[in-house]
């Protein structure tokens, strides 16, 4: 009991397990995912159904979109973005290792006749002979990954860019690694069963890592006959961090703002996007 307590207090050393594919693919817990997604009032997930709608429109225009531009949605989840832009005929790609959530995105693509590339992978390990005039990777998704990782995606980016296209993506920030406390708390089925179908102990563990502005939400859940730990982790960021971890793959940040539907950077929102291009297709 001692040693298992010890485990669940355990500080790991920053980014050294990645449980991705373990939260968003457990048949039970992606279950539980798209129902966060598919719901329109809160924010889980995916964002409202309101900013949603906001922020494709803002897309669409910001960047110019017509029926001759091809889109990227890296971790496109359930399609609500790709399905948005593809109304608006928009060429879109859907990138996701979430079989429920692809299936689910799919399925409203035939209902809708809609013309979606949906791909099932690991966008890690993405590779296409295309080109893309926008990449976007909304709610956050970059701030789970490792400096090693961001930088593999960031190239990978890079590379995938078309003549003048452009990356949008969302980050949490520095005002937010501030604000989180470390803690610990546990609860039986905690989340209320979100994270298995079966009784469970939950205990979540906050870790705050300030010499690098990293947070983790360290999730023990404890199951009758299993024991597994799901490491969420926060990278948080000052602008010029992101500035310098694209200018080191090529990529210029042209543009700082407080969302990806177009509001101003605020220095105390929790979150903030931007837009960045290619260096040398400036
Ligand atoms: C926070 S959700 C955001 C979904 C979507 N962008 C939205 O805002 O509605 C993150 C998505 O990224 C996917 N994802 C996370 N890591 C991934 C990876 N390494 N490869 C492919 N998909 C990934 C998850 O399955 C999930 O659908």
């Amino acid at each position: 009991m001692y040693d298992i307590l010890l485990e669940v207090n355990r500080r790991p050393k920053p980014f050294s397990e990645y449980t991705a594919r373990e939260l968003w693919t457990d048949p039970h817990t992606s279950e539980q995912m798209l129902a966060y997604h598919l719901n329109e009032n809160i924010d889980a997930a995916s964002r409202n159904l309101g900013f949603i709608e906001r922020s494709v429109k803002w897309i669409v225009s910001h960047f110019g979109l017509t029926s001759e531009s091809r889109v990227a949605d890296f971790g496109c989840g359930p399609g609500l973005y790709a399905q948005r832009l593809a109304r608006a005929d928009v060429k879109v790609t859907g990138l996701d290792f979430s079989t429920n959530s692809l299936r689910y995105a799919r399925r409203k693509a035939t209902d809708k006749n809609l013309d979606i590339n949906y791909v099932e992978t690991d966008y890690l390990e993405y590779n296409t002979d295309c080109c893309f005039d926008l990449i976007i990777m909304i709610m956050c998704d970059f701030c789970a990954l490792s400096p090693d990782q961001r930088s593999l995606l960031l190239n990978k980016f890079h590379s995938l860019l078309a003549d003048g296209g452009a990356v949008l993506l969302d980050v949490y920030s520095s005002s937010m690694f501030n604000r989180r406390e470390e803690g610990a708390t546990y609860e039986e089925n905690l989340l209320n069963g979100f994270w298995s179908a079966d009784d469970y102990f939950g205990f979540l563990n906050t870790f705050k890592y300030g010499d690098v502005r990293l947070l983790l939400d360290k999730y023990t859940i404890v199951e009758r006959n299993r024991t597994r730990q799901v490491f969420n982790w926060l990278q948080c960021f000052e602008p010029a961090e992101v500035k310098n971890e694209f200018d080191c793959c090529g990529l210029q940040v042209d543009e700082l703002l407080g969302d990806v539907a177009g509001n101003p950077y605020d220095p105390d929102a929790d979150e903030f996007a931007v837009v960045a291009r290619s260096k040398e297709g400036n």
